[in-house]
């Protein structure tokens, strides 16, 4: 298993679902690798497993471009690859597996015109735009506030890190532009602009929309009043496992798995959620 960082909680509970699937499966043994946001690292780390003679790789890559040719190189080695949450490029691996990123953005920006009355100004603060999801999750957000009154008044790329976000969030607080509200591409980032908004006195005049929904971030923060909305991206390690025993018993695999999601609001988050419409 490659991870491409363990620095964020999301991918600390990726790697504990994996690790709680494989460990009902005696005869399953999980490697796990992490590399420290690290491109290099993560591509070193599958030339490794190649070398090694793995049965099968999970990947979970830093960047779509660069991580493409070492897992190609595996497949075409003969290792099954599946990927995990974020994409390569191309079609050289066994099995994609995540949730539908552009399908969240879409979601999260159609909420937000409805919460905000069809208009206002909104911060965005992006994920990793060399990785799939911050492309989809930019995208989507695009297309369902398109025509709307919703206005981007601020774009900056956190690269999916709370300390970046919290300082993006610090300088769209220093334009003169009233901001109604931030749609921030995971928890970590809008809980980081939540922050900065907060030591500027200025929280509660706007609102805060994140994606990951993990129970102790982003629902935990729904409940205390500091988002107003998260958009579940589920991990898919619990079916990165069952998809690896499958492969590996020989059976055919689906080349993409869609994962669904759900949004946590205020007023669903006591019974669960609901799942996107
Ligand atoms: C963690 C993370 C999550 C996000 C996912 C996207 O590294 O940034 O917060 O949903 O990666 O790949």
């Amino acid at each position: 298993m490659s991870q491409c960082n363990l620095g964020e909680p999301w991918r600390v509970q990726m790697n504990a679902d994996i690790k709680a699937a494989a460990d009902k499966h005696p005869n399953v043994r999980v490697i796990f690798q992490d590399a420290q946001n690290d491109t290099l690292k993560q591509r070193s780390h599958v030339e490794e497993f190649v070398s090694a003679k793995v049965d099968l790789i999970i990947i979970s890559p830093k960047e779509a471009a660069p991580l493409t040719e070492p897992v190609a190189k595996a497949y075409q080695a003969g290792i099954p690859v599946i990927v995990l949450d974020r994409a390569v490029l191309g079609d050289q691996y066994t099995c994609f597996i995540g949730a539908d990123n552009k399908r969240i953005g879409r979601a999260a920006g159609q909420w937000l015109v409805k919460r905000l009355g069809g208009k206002g100004n909104v911060v965005e603060l992006k994920g990793l735009m060399t990785s799939t999801p911050g492309q989809d999750r930019h995208f989507g957000f695009r297309e369902a506030i398109a025509g709307s009154g919703l206005k981007v008044v601020f774009e900056a790329d956190m690269k999916w890190l709370k300390p970046n976000a919290q300082k993006e969030m610090e300088s769209a607080l220093s334009r003169p532009d009233r901001i109604d509200a931030v749609y921030a591409h995971n928890d970590p980032a809008a809980h980081g602009a939540y922050l900065a908004a907060q030591a500027a006195g200025r929280h509660r005049e706007m609102i805060f929309v994140g994606i990951d929904a993990l129970p102790q971030e982003g629902v935990a923060w729904v409940k205390q009043g500091v988002l107003q909305a998260t958009f579940q991206y589920p991990t898919g390690g619990a079916e990165a496992i069952d998809v690896a025993l499958q492969i590996l018993s020989g059976k055919q695999v689906p080349k993409k798995i869609v994962l669904g999601s759900r949004v946590f609001t205020a007023e669903n988050v006591d019974k669960g959620g609901e799942p996107l419409q």
